[in-house]
Parts: structure tokens; sequence; C-alpha cells
């Protein structure tokens, strides 16, 4: 899949994966993603790059953040964006994702930003798509959510630059997590080697399956990190009750100002959201000073108009 992303010149023609894409061109999307950036309160300025360009946002599961943020990001950039509503779309009559495309390709869509609970759908349509067509994967199953690895790894390192001396603690369901496979892929790739990631045997992934220590104590994984990661428990894509209870699953588990206290003092708190609030993160630690959740969102759109300018310079 990796290979599909890029054309005979080697320039990224979809965003599929992290997985193949080197440290130059990665670390060239995060400078880039800082020239986009918004200080609160400031009116975003209008650019151009994306004027007469159609975004089309095809959703088959839930989002709020991915889907707000690409079409923020595509209208900042100049282009026109339709928002399909999926449950109401002609992929409920039997319409096949490939004619999806086709049809509106027909309309002169130049970009799918797609989401979808299972494997390869995003790679499916790339393999289809015209050759002007971009394709960009806004979360795939439990594989991958390369914008949101882009846009972690963008206030990592805008909070901690020295990537290479980082402690990085990601907490929570590792096992079903496409963030923190994305988010892993990008920090690997910028040279982060303290890698831990913590979570019940249940959630956790089999031993070498991702880069990273293994951990059951979540304390032992948070002591003395600089970036502790909670992410949130997916009851959707659970088989079967993985976890114990609510309230267990947060005293072993959650983030609370307790167990913040055992990473370093100036550590920074992340959740790619949406939380489950008193399960995995206390209200304190995620309204907290050390918490980043707010700017991870707005960095979000930053990262995003970053990868969909790419494609038109
Ligand atoms: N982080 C994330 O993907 O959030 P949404 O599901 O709201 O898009």
């Amino acid at each position: 899949m990796s290979d599909l992303q890029f054309d005979a010149r080697g320039r990224l023609r979809h965003l599929l994966t992290l997985e193949g894409i080197g440290r130059p061109l990665l670390t060239s999307l995060l400078d880039r993603a800082e020239a986009f950036r918004v200080a609160p309160g400031e009116a975003p300025r209008r650019h151009t790059w994306l004027a007469g360009r159609t975004v089309a946002n095809l959703f088959f599961e839930p989002s709020t953040r991915t889907r707000a943020s690409f079409e923020l990001a595509a209208r900042r950039l100049g282009a026109d964006v339709i928002n399909l509503d999926i449950q109401a779309s002609s992929a409920v009559k039997g319409e096949s994702l490939e004619d999806t495309l086709y049809t509106l390709e027909a309309m002169n869509v130049d970009v799918f930003v797609v989401r979808h609970k299972d494997v390869g759908v995003q790679a499916l349509m790339a393999s289809h798509a015209a050759p002007h067509v971009h394709v960009l994967n806004a979360g795939e199953a439990h594989l991958s959510h390369p914008t949101q690895g882009l846009l972690d790894a963008f206030t990592i390192r805008r909070h901690k630059p020295d990537l290479a001396n980082l402690s990085v603690a990601i907490v929570g369901d590792i096992k079903h997590s496409r963030v923190a496979r994305s988010a892993l892929r990008a920090l690997v790739t910028l040279g982060v080697r303290d890698i831990r990631l913590a979570g019940p045997k249940t959630l956790l992934p089999k031993k070498g399956e991702l880069k990273g220590e293994l951990f059951t104590d979540a304390d032992k994984a948070v002591r003395g990190a600089d970036v502790v990661m909670m992410l949130r428990i997916q009851k959707e894509r659970m088989q079967k009750a993985a976890v114990p209870s609510a309230a267990a699953y947060f005293k072993r588990y959650g983030l609370d100002a307790r167990r913040l206290k055992l990473a370093k003092p100036d550590a920074i708190v992340m959740h790619p959201g949406p939380m489950n609030r008193g399960i995995e993160i206390s209200a304190e630690v995620a309204d907290g000073p050390r918490s980043v959740i707010r700017e991870q969102v707005s960095n979000g759109v930053a990262v995003r108009m970053a990868v969909l300018q790419g494609f038109y310079t």
C-alpha cells in the first residue's frame, strides 16, 4: 500500500499510511504545517492553493474532529467541499465503493477523504482513482490514521523538539488503536527511541508486533515520561468484554493527578479524542495546565492543510 501512494516521480499522490514515508518528507509536512497554525481568536487566512478543486468527505464511521478539520482545511485553501451523508447515500442501496468514486469523479471531485471500519478501503479507492485524483485516509479500521499520527508528532515536536531523547508513554487500548499505530510510526521515523505501550494484557498488541516496550503497569510506563498519550477505550471494536469495569479500569490505567505526578514535571498530556472522562482520563487532567488536547485539535487543521497543499505545489 505504501507504494500505491507515490507517483512515478516519487511524489506523494495519496496519503494512505505513514509506512514508507521517510523522515525528510515527514519533516517537510510538519514544517509546512507551521505556516498554517492560527492563534486562538485570530481569523484564519484564506489561501488559493486549492481554488477550483473539490474535496469530498466520505465518512463511513462517525467523526467530529477529523471530518470538521478536513472541511476547514480544504475551505481555508480555497476548495469546494462536499460532505456525503453516507446513511442517506446510495451506498445504503448497495452502490459499490468504486461506483461511488466514479460517480463523484464525474462531478469533478479531486480529493477523497475516506474513513471506514474495514481494512483496505482507501487503497481500493486509490487503485481505481483517476490519475489526477487524490485519496486521503481519515481512519482505517484499527490499522492507521495517518493525519492523526502527523498532528500528534507535530504537537509533540512543538513542545519537545529534542525527539531523540524523549520518553513517550502511550496508555490504554493499544490493540484496537489506529491512532497509536500511526503516532508510533511517525515518532519512530522522527527518531524517538523510548516508547512505552501500557494497558491491560487484553488490550496490548502481541510482543514484537509494534515498536515499543509493553507494560501492564501504567505507573511504571508513565514514570519519567515527557509525553503521556492516553487512548480511548474503543468499545465498538471489541469482540467481547476485554476490560474490567470503568471504575476498575480508571484506577489501574486512567490518568489522574496522582499518576501524572510520576511523569516529568513538564510532561505534556495528549488524547486524540473523543475522551471518555473518568474512564481513561480525569476531567482535572484533561482540562489542566499540562494538557495539550485542544491544541492537538487545532494543529489537526494546520497539518491537514499541509497535506492537501502538498498535492498542489
Ligand atoms: N481523533 C479522531 O479521529 O477524532 P474523531 O473520531 O472525532 O474524528
